[in-house]
């Protein structure tokens, strides 16, 4: 069993698309283990997003993501890591697969619908920053 640590961005919620999101990790046999909705704090996601910081869109990232709530899950399951990315779609919603969240759903890199941790270091680091 595998945790993963997944973020409904401002635009899932402003769209009304949580239950259609959480339906889809559902759907394929992940279980919530822990959620809740919180506005984050520009620290919260400069710690986040701190291997973005060097990024020329980081600021217009941290400036999106605390400007409104946003929903943080602790999923788990087998390979709940890779089987998230792949519900998730690419970051870049025009190469985001048909059939994925970003792929039905997404317009926007930056209001992109979902983030989904990378490894199971990144989970420890993002709990703690969301659960902690
Ligand atoms: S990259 O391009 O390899 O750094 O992309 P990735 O590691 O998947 O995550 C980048 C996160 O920053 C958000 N974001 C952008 N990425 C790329 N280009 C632009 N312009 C951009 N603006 C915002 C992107 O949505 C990723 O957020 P998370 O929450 O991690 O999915």
């Amino acid at each position: 069993m595998e945790k993963s640590l997944v973020l409904i961005k401002p635009d899932g919620i402003k769209r009304k698309l949580v239950g259609e999101i959480i339906k889809r990790y559902e759907y394929r046999g992940l279980m919530i283990e822990n959620i809740k909705m919180i506005k984050p704090t520009t620290n919260m996601l400069k710690q986040h997003y701190i291997e973005h910081i060097d990024k020329p869109f980081f600021a217009e990232l941290v400036d999106y993501m605390s400007s409104d709530f946003v929903v943080a899950i602790v999923l788990s399951g087998e390979h709940a890591i890779e089987l998230v990315r792949k519900i998730n779609g690419s970051t870049n919603y025009m190469q985001a697969e048909l059939g994925s969240i970003r792929g039905d759903f997404a317009n926007s890199i930056t209001r992109n619908l979902v983030h989904g941790c990378d490894s199971p270091e990144s989970f420890k680091r993002e709990y703690d920053i969301w659960f902690g």
